[in-house]
C-alpha cells in the first residue's frame, strides 16, 4: 500500500490547525523539525506538534533535522509522534537512538541525505522501522527532485529484500505527480509531498492526483 504524507512546511502557518483539516484524505502528516543547525532553517519544536496533535486523526510522522536528536527523542514522543526520523549524519549512536523511539512506542526511522551512501545503512537498517530517503537536502520545501537518488532508493530496496526485513521506504523532497511513480518503481511506499499539495487550492485533488500516479506502478 502507498502512503501520502503531506508536509505542513508548505502550509499557512498562521492557520495550522485548519490547514490540517484540508488533507485529510491522507494518509499521514509529515511534521519537519529543523534546528538552524543540522539544516540552515528553523521551523517547528515539541510545542506545535503537542498543540496539533488533538486537532486530526492523521498519525504524526516527525522528521527531525537537527543536531544531537537523541535528546529530544522523548519530547516528541509526549508531544504524540506516531513515527520519528532521525538523520544517520547527525546521530553517533543510531542505534541506541532507534531503540529509544521504539521503547516510546513509535515507529523509528533513519532518513539519509541525497550525498550520503546507501552503504552506510548497511548495519543501521536492521534497527528500523523505515528509511526515509531525501531527495532534496533538508532544509526548505519546493526544492527540485534529485533524480540520482532513485538509483540509491533502488539499492536500499534490495538491501531490504535481501535481508528479509520488514522495513518501509519514505521519499521526500521533490515528490510530485509526476516523480511519484519512480520512486515507487524503485521500492518507495511512503510519499511525503509538501508544496505538491500545500501549494495547490484543492488539497484532497492534490492528493489524489498523487495517488493516482502510482496506483498501477510496482516496485
Ligand atoms: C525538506 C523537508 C520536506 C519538505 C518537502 O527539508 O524535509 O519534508 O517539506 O517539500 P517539497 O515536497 O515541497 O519538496
Ligand atoms: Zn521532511
Amino acid at each position: 500500500m502507498i502512503r501520502i504524507a503531506p508536509s505542513l512546511l508548505s502550509a499557512d502557518f498562521a492557520r495550522l490547525a485548519d490547514e490540517l483539516d484540508t488533507v485529510a484524505s491522507a494518509d499521514l502528516l509529515h511534521l519537519d523539525v529543523m534546528d538552524g543547525h543540522f539544516v540552515p532553517n528553523l521551523t517547528i519544536g515539541p510545542a506545535i506538534v503537542k498543540a496539533l496533535r488533538a486537532r486530526t486523526k492523521l498519525p504524526f510522522d516527525c522528521h527531525l533535522m537537527i543536531s544531537d536528536p537523541q535528546r529530544y527523542i522523548d519530547r516528541f514522543l509526549d508531544a504524540g509522534a506516531d513515527m520519528i526520523s532521525i538523520h544517520i549524519e547527525a546521530e553517533p549512536h543510531l542505534q541506541r537512538a532507534l531503540q529509544m523511539i521504539r521503547d516510546g512506542g513509535a515507529l523509528a526511522g533513519i532518513a539519509i541525505n541525497p550525498a550520503t551512501p546507501a552503504e552506510s545503512l548497511s548495519t543501521a537498517i536492521e534497527f528500523c522501522d523505515y528509511v526515509l530517503a531525501m531527495t532534496v537536502n533538508p532544509g526548505f520545501g519546493g526544492q527540485r527532485f534529485i533524480e540520482p537518488v532513485v538509483p540509491k532508493i533502488r539499492h536500499i530496496s534490495r538491501l531490504i529484500r535481501e535481508r528479509g526485513l520488514r522495513v518501509e521506504i519514505e521519499v521526500d523532497g521533490g515528490v510530485d505527480a509526476k516523480t511519484a511513480p519512480h520512486v515507487v518503481a524503485a521500492g518507495a511506499t511512503i510519499l511525503v509531498a509538501g508544496s505538491a499539495v500545500f501549494g495547490e487550492t484543492n488539497r484532497a485533488d492534490a492528493i489524489e492526483r498523487i495517488r493516482s500516479a502510482v496506483h498501477t506502478v510496482s516496485a
